[in-house]
């Protein structure tokens, strides 16, 4: 261990929420986790101390410019009690390539991994057991530097906050109704689409209120260029199962690569369920639809794990996704996954990491 962490705990420690009765990244633990950059120095001064809020400059270059990445993950205790983070490298590996993109140093990966254990070992307490909750990890790092210009800042800060968590969308499990947004974009090629930074989920906002709007939970985004090959859902890789086949769209830029996405595909895998990762055009999902093939589609990420398609809304066409129902194997999916995350199931990947 190569980071020495000073820890001050709070004084007034708060009253934990009903794990029965959990929303999603509203209610934050006692302590957080906070390291400073400094050109010339380097990552410096790793603490924990009580959550709240800090000063800093109006100026500081993240307020303009957006220099920042964020990673989400969860931790998980086991019937026995034992805390576990689920394929943590996968996220602190993601955070190095996200920071390489947007100019933020990197963080030597065993020192990330040891912050993050930490703050969840102060704050295990925190971590609720009802089903489908956890305590959700938020590490993120900002750019700090009191400065207008355009470059690369000099000073940074590295957060880890807490927050206990249930399910994201108010639909939990329940499929979600879907409509195929055709003016926004995510992102392309070139651009930040495979990082997890601010930005990308800034420029997803207008689309995300169009969608409440029309009664949806979220949009189908497709690509930039073409306009027609499927990305991503909402702020989730996306899957479709068509006769028997599963699809997701490859990762070539434009899409995060997530850790649910991957786990899913290498779950599907040792199924022995043919899973498929190529360009998938938004008119082979509606033609499956209306050949009767498109057997099941779901969104996946850290924060709802799985979420099925209920239906899908694509200029004037309507399609109704196995009669709104979660799918045989979106629940295989959902359970392994998340019984693996809470040592509930046998963890034959190697994926839950103990803190
Ligand atoms: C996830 O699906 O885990 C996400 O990235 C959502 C997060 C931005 C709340």
């Amino acid at each position: 261990m190569s980071l020495n962490i000073s820890i001050q705990k709070t004084t007034h420690p708060k009253q934990k929420p009903d794990a029965n009765n959990l929303g999603f990244g509203n209610i934050f633990t006692d302590h957080m986790f906070v390291m400073d950059y400094t050109e010339g120095k380097g990552w410096h001064d790793p603490r924990i101390i009580p959550y709240g809020s800090f000063e800093i400059e109006p100026s500081a270059m993240v307020f303009h410019y957006g220099q920042e990445m964020f990673e989400g993950m969860k931790a998980y205790k086991t019937p026995e009690g034992q805390v576990q983070l689920f394929r943590p490298m996968k996220n602190i590996r993601r955070a190095n390539i996200t920071n390489e993109r947007i100019c933020i140093p990197e963080i030597d990966e065993n020192d990330m991994l040891q912050a993050i254990k930490a703050i969840v070992d102060v704050d295990k307490d925190w971590i609720p057991e009802a089903e489908g909750t956890s305590l959700y990890l938020r590490p993120f790092i900002i750019a700090t530097d009191p400065f207008l210009g355009v470059r690369p800042s000099s000073t940074y800060k590295f957060f880890v906050i807490c927050s206990p968590v249930g399910a994201y969308y108010k639909e939990g499990i329940n499929p979600v109704r879907i409509y195929v947004e055709e003016e926004y974009v995510r992102a392309v090629r070139g651009g930040v689409g495979y990082a997890k930074t601010g930005g990308n989920y800034a420029a997803s906002l207008k689309a995300q209120m169009k969608a409440k709007k029309g009664g949806f939970a979220q949009v189908l985004w497709l690509d930039g260029i073409h306009r027609k090959y499927v990305e991503e859902v909402g702020t989730m890789n996306v899957f479709f199962k068509i006769n028997g086949e599963v699809i997701t769209p490859s990762l070539e830029g434009s899409i995060l690569p997530g850790v649910t996405r991957d786990s899913t595909i290498e779950l599907l895998k040792s199924w022995g369920v043919k899973v498929t990762e190529r360009k998938i055009d938004i008119q082979e999902v509606f033609d499956a639809a209306k050949a009767g093939i498109l057997e099941e589609a779901f969104g996946t990420g850290t924060a709802a794990v799985i979420s099925p398609i209920g239906e899908l809304k694509w200029k004037d066409e309507d399609v109704v996704i196995n009669n709104n129902e979660i799918g045989q194997l979106s629940q295989r999916v959902y359970d392994t996954i998340t019984g693996i995350q809470t040592g509930k199931v046998d963890d034959t990947f190697g994926w839950a990491e103990e803190v």
